[in-house]
């Protein structure tokens, strides 16, 4: 007999048999599907913290024990040995590619790494200083009008395409957003250069002179967006599944999860950690900062720290931490002094009983933002780059979503505790309440 766990209404006595499911890790998972038709309940769960929303083979993260995976392979070892390109592959269908799959995949990116010469105009109706992210949601969204009609979701081959065209085409919306807010004009994609070296080339060169990359920014940011490409259910992956639920079109989807990335409790941490770097200025102002994130009247947080399910070290940060160092030594900018900040805010914190007891550790964004400082990628574009990375974990889990047996639209249920029911009266008889 498998598992059961037995839900017991008190009031009634009527119980019910809900069966335990287990997954490959992490904890056994009740299914409640019944709870309702049975007992006439729902679950209370708000933030979802406790709540399994689909099944997924994607992502395991294990937030107690500092652990995540893509498809079975530790983030350690893909981060050592592997590129961003091969992680998309991974992440889209569950295995590493063989060198001629490897080959293919890019033969196909490229296929599809241009856009409609229409869609630049719609970078001409934002001011030049508008967000980039404001502009990311527009455009992307705008990609769905070119891909519609003749974009069937429930054709396998769509699909694959829609996905092909996600990873292929997200780098040059996000070039554009930054061509079009210095004024400069925009740059093709080359199909003879590396994903994230013809992203870097479409972001710096210019007509009168060309982009040199260096080899350790290369592979710096192809970490970075190693390190960003899927992180399980949180909270854009689940707008876009939220939206790709309802058959909305794919690319609004991704649209959509820009929109929940934007929030700064969530992607928009990066650019908020530079930011308070930069406001802290010098190290013996830290200590006034660790004072106000401690402080409970005041709304600041330290930002960069502190994870919804990573409870101990985000393991990302501690592959991100060493790629700093190496960046910051070999470029030997003039960031140094941020990372400095950086380091013994980490140090100080880390040694806080405040930190220690709520165990906030520094998560991703504490250092991916001075990474992509020391690229000289503004910090308005730290979002961007957050979503670029994580567009290709959101359109796998789009497309593992659109095979699902369980495939329904997402619809949570609510704890309603508003007013009972009550008569209409007309505006004349109406008494001032709200005063
Ligand atoms: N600075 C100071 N105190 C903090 C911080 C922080 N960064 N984060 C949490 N706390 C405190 C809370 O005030 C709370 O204290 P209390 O128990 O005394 O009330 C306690 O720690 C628990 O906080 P919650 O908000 O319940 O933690 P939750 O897991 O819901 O929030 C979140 C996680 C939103 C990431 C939070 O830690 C935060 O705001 N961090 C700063 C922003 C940030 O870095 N976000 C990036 C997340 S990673 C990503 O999206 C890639």
């Amino acid at each position: 007999m498998s598992d059961t766990v037995t839900i017991i209404d008190n009031k009634t006595g009527k119980q019910i048999e809900c069966p335990v499911l287990y997954g490959t890790y992490g904890p056994p998972v009740i299914d409640t599907k019944s709870l309702y038709n049975e007992l006439g309940m729902f679950t209370f769960d708000p933030g979802y913290l406790t709540t399994a929303s689909c099944r997924s083979a994607i992502t395991y993260l294990d937030g107690e024990k500092g652990i995540l995976m893509h498809r079975g392979y530790p983030i350690e070892q893909l981060a050592e040995q592997s590129t961003y390109l091969e992680v998309c592959y991974l992440l889209l269908y569950g295995e590493l590619p063989t060198r001629e799959q490897y080959d293919g995949f890019r033969a196909d990116l490229n296929k599809r790494n241009l856009v409609h010469e229409h869609l630049e105009r719609f970078y001409t109706g934002y001011l030049y200083d508008a967000h980039p992210m404001a502009i990311m949601v527009g455009i992307t969204g705008a990609l769905s009008s070119y891909y519609h009609e003749a974009l069937d979701i429930n054709d396998p081959v769509d699909r694959d395409i829609t996905a092909k065209r996600v990873i292929a085409k997200m780098p040059i919306l996000a070039a554009h957003c930054y061509k079009h807010a210095m004024g400069h004009p925009f740059v093709y994609s080359r199909d003879d250069l590396g994903y994230v070296q013809n992203f870097l080339n479409m972001m710096f060169s210019l007509p009168n002179r060309a982009y040199v990359p260096n080899p350790t920014a290369i592979r710096a940011l192809d970490l970075l967006m190693i390190l960003h490409a899927d992180h399980e259910q949180n909270a854009s992956t689940s707008t876009v599944r939220l939206s790709g639920s309802a058959e909305a079109n794919p690319f609004a989807c991704i649209a959509a999860g820009i929109v929940t990335l934007w929030g700064r409790a969530h992607g928009g941490a990066n650019e908020a950690v530079l930011r308070m770097l930069t406001e802290i200025k010098d190290p013996k102002n830290i200590p006034q900062y660790i004072a106000k994130a401690k402080d409970k009247d005041d709304p600041f947080r330290l930002m960069g720290f502190g994870h919804r399910v990573y409870k101990n070290y985000d393991p990302r940060a501690t592959i991100i931490r060493k790629a700093c160092h190496d960046l910051i030594d070999e470029l030997n900018t003039v960031h140094q002094p941020l990372f400095e900040i950086a380091m013994q805010l980490e140090e100080i914190a880390l040694k806080d009983d405040y930190f220690i007891e709520r165990k906030l550790y520094p998560n991703v964004d504490f250092y991916s933002g001075i990474i992509l400082k020391a690229l000289g990628i503004p910090t308005s574009m730290y979002t961007v780059m957050f979503a670029l990375a994580r567009s290709a974990g959101w359109i796998a889990q789009w497309m593992e979503m659109m095979t699902d047996p369980d495939f329904r639209i997402g619809r949570p249920r609510q704890l309603y505790i508003g007013t009972e029911k009550r008569d209409y009266v007309p505006m004349e008889k109406r008494s001032q309440r709200h005063d």
